[in-house]
């Protein structure tokens, strides 16, 4: 069946059953499951094996959401977003976004013929995400501010011009983001790894890959609940600040990092993504920039590269295990949330050592020979 090829709607009987002609995929998921442990990546691997060390980790795994048709996890949702929109017979969509879901909504609405409307922010958004939405052609609004004033103005023209909004506040873009969990579960032969450690911003992904966990365990799946460990940037950490206080009360903050994806400061699903650390015994850790960045450099060096915020992932791991909350020889699961080209900028060098060389054979030689 035409479905079963897709990493989402394999698994639709959890996801959202939906009558097949009503379905719009690219198709999306399948992602790798790289072995990146000292111990479990193999000599096939042995530049991989610098990732393992750099964690501390003997076994442990990253998973590439960064090679979904657009370049990050958000298909596997809008794929389900768009869905629901065409089923409802919906003419247009829209979302608030740091770049990614906004590429994503831009592309599977040009699929399904829909008008694609995207709110950024005028600054602070990767150029390849902001090239995709244009591209795809969908309208595309900048704010002359950050992400949480474009969220709270999307959600005000959603309600007041009918359009179909396509936020995480979506339930049905949880759902599909689901089958992250699920297809992570299929790949390690429904054996549940200790962790699931991923970058958090506007916390949907934390609630969704919680949501499959939970489900997976209650059809008896899998034997435990995976423990989830949310990264969040230094500089925009309300969800790690709550943490800290034993989310004793919700808190924003001005949101400032380079990781500008994960750039939020008032996450719109901090309710379900708190239920779903309290119930899985997991943890809130916040990175800096200059951690993100060293953590970014290893991950692209190893020949797999991920955007920015992915390396959330790697920075959060290395300092929980040296923390001791994650054990050496626990079984991690890391998520790289987006791919390298999405942010061609941050944290890679711009120039060729010194510049370009002569067209002649001795001044290449020179060049080697350094
Ligand atoms: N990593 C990347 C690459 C992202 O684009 C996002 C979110 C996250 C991590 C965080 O996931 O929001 O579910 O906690 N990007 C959204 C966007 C906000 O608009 O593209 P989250």
């Amino acid at each position: 069946m035409l479905l079963d090829g897709s990493g989402v709607w394999r698994y639709r009987e959890l996801i959202l059953p939906a009558p097949e002609r009503f379905v719009v995929t690219r198709p999306e998921g399948n992602t790798n499951l790289y072995p990146v442990g000292i111990e479990n990546c193999g000599s096939g691997r042995a530049g991989h094996r610098h990732i393992g060390a750099y964690a501390g980790l003997e076994r442990f795994f990253l998973k590439h959401e960064g090679e979904n048709p657009t370049g990050s996890f958000k298909d596997r949702g809008m794929t389900v977003g768009v869905t629901m929109a065409n089923m409802l017979g919906a003419k247009a969509v829209a979302c608030a976004s740091t770049g990614n879901t906004s590429a994503s909504l831009a592309s599977y609405a040009a699929q399904a013929g829909l008008q694609g409307i995207v709110f950024l922010p005028a600054t602070n958004v990767a150029g390849g995400k902001l090239a995709q939405s244009l591209a795809y052609g969908a309208k595309t609004v900048q704010i002359e501010g950050d992400f949480d004033d474009a969220m709270r103005l999307v959600e005000q023209v959603c309600n007041e011009l009918g359009i179909y909004l396509l936020n995480s506040l979506n339930p049905f873009r949880v759902e599909g983001q689901k089958a992250i969990g699920f297809e992570l579960l299929q790949q390690l032969d429904w054996q549940a790894p200790d962790w699931l450690v991923l970058p958090a911003g506007n916390l949907g992904n934390t609630s969704a890959i919680g949501k499959a966990f939970r489900q997976a365990y209650n059809l008896s799946l899998i034997s435990h609940m995976p423990r989830i460990a949310s990264i969040q940037a230094a500089g925009a950490n309300p969800f790690y600040k709550s943490f800290k206080q034993g989310f004793a009360r919700r808190e924003s903050v001005q949101a400032d990092t380079l990781a500008t994806a994960i750039r939020i400061g008032n996450p719109v699903s901090y309710t379900r993504a708190r239920r779903v650390i309290e119930e899985c015994d997991g943890v809130v850790e916040q990175v800096t920039d200059e951690e993100i960045l060293a953590a970014k450099t290893v991950i692209d060096r190893a020949g797999i590269g991920c955007e920015p915020a992915s390396a959330a992932t790697l920075a959060g791991v290395r300092k929980l295990v040296a923390a001791g909350i994650i054990k050496r020889d626990e079984q991690v699961v890391g998520i790289l949330t987006g791919n390298l080209l999405k942010d061609s900028k941050t944290g890679i060098p711009q120039t060729v050592g010194g510049g370009s060389v002569k067209a002649t054979i001795d001044a290449v030689r020179r060049v080697l020979a350094q």
